[in-house]
């Protein structure tokens, strides 16, 4: 069984991606609540964090039902990174989780997130900061390095080990790929393999049924496997995931009930978290992703997201409820 720390995982754990905009408190109670094993926050910027900016605030936030629980943080500044990791210290996650994988432009220009990748002394010296920092277990997420010409992510690997990481997550992408392309778990793989290697080992990129990752579970010999965009509108995918390894049966697919009861929950969480009018407006995006499919139902989308108040929601999915009583599912 994988440990980072005293953190006991339980065999193969399941982690759920941290995603700007999408791993909140409100997401992660639903993924919990449907196999997650160990979850992240969104990342924050350690700028953020120690200029007090409300938003990066507010993504410290964390409940006991979801621990074991991830901050995860990014910066390109040494005396900012152990800054905020004192601060993220405060809410005792479970651990501290550093990016060092994001390709996006406003974090990559901040020499920050794989900006990073280029510069490895700089990477070890920023995750050293976070370590003095905290004396929560550190973990660190990245890509195989910046582009294919210059994969690094074995190097990375023994020399965040030996500076005390205690796990690695690896997006098997250069960030030359952003987000397409074939991810090449292999290098993971190697990685994995390196006898030099003892923290646990998770593989992300493109997991998204049980098949492929039982597949890739026995392929690639991973600890673990992370799983972000195939969890969006669908956090089924974990149990889903559990009982296949546990059977080799595939469990029976989300009901349009089922789909109905997520779309409410995270709803109702989300108007608990942010308040009324952020809730539902925030919210409005992720309909999509829970309906996909449905016949009919681009008429109940288009209420769902222009209805502003909690109750004439609640309204909309009662009749949604009523009108798809006898929906069969087409998958
Ligand atoms: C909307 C979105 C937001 C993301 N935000 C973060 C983030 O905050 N931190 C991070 O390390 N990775 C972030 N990622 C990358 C994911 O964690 C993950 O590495 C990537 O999506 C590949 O995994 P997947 O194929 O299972 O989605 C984000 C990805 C998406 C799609």
């Amino acid at each position: 069984m994988p440990k980072i720390g005293n953190i006991l995982l339980p065999d193969f754990p399941l982690l759920l991606a941290p995603m700007e905009d999408v791993s909140d408190p409100p997401f992660r109670r639903l993924c919990k609540s449907h196999g997650a094993d160990l979850m992240y926050s969104e990342f924050i910027s350690s700028e953020g964090l120690i200029r007090d900016a409300m938003k990066s605030k507010q993504k410290l936030d964390i409940f006991d039902y979801e621990r074991p629980v991830g901050i995860q943080i990014f910066g390109g500044d040494e005396e900012a990174m152990e800054l905020s990791a004192k601060i993220v210290d405060t809410v005792q996650p479970d651990l501290i989780d550093i990016n060092f994988g994001c390709p996006v432009k406003k974090v990559v220009c901040k020499g920050a997130g794989a900006g990073v990748l280029k510069d490895v002394d700089l990477m070890v010296r920023l995750t050293k900061a976070v370590i003095k920092g905290t004396n929560l277990p550190v973990t660190v997420k990245t890509r195989l390095g910046w582009d294919e010409n210059s994969i690094n992510i074995d190097e990375v690997a023994e020399r965040l080990q030996d500076i005390g990481v205690q796990a690695l997550t690896i997006h098997a992408r250069t960030r030359a790929q952003m987000y397409k392309g074939h991810s090449d778990w292999s290098h993971i793989a190697r990685v994995k393999n390196n006898p030099r290697i003892s923290m646990p080992i998770f593989g992300n990129g493109d997991i998204d049924s049980p098949e492929k990752a039982l597949e890739y579970k026995n392929k690639y010999g991973i600890d673990g496997i992370m799983i972000g965009r195939a969890a969006i509108g669908y956090p089924w995918i974990f149990n889903e995931i559990k009982h296949y390894f546990a059977t080799g049966e595939k469990r029976s697919l989300p009901s349009m009930n089922d789909r109905i009861e997520a779309a409410r929950n995270h709803l109702i969480w989300s108007m608990e978290w942010k308040g009324e009018r952020l809730g539902i407006v925030e919210m409005r995006r992720h309909y999509t992703n829970y309906f996909k499919g449905i016949h009919g139902f681009k008429e109940y989308k288009q209420r769902l997201v222009t209805t502003d108040d909690h109750n004439s929601l609640m309204d909309v999915f009662k009749e949604i409820s009523d009108v798809y009583a006898n929906y069969i599912m087409e998958y």
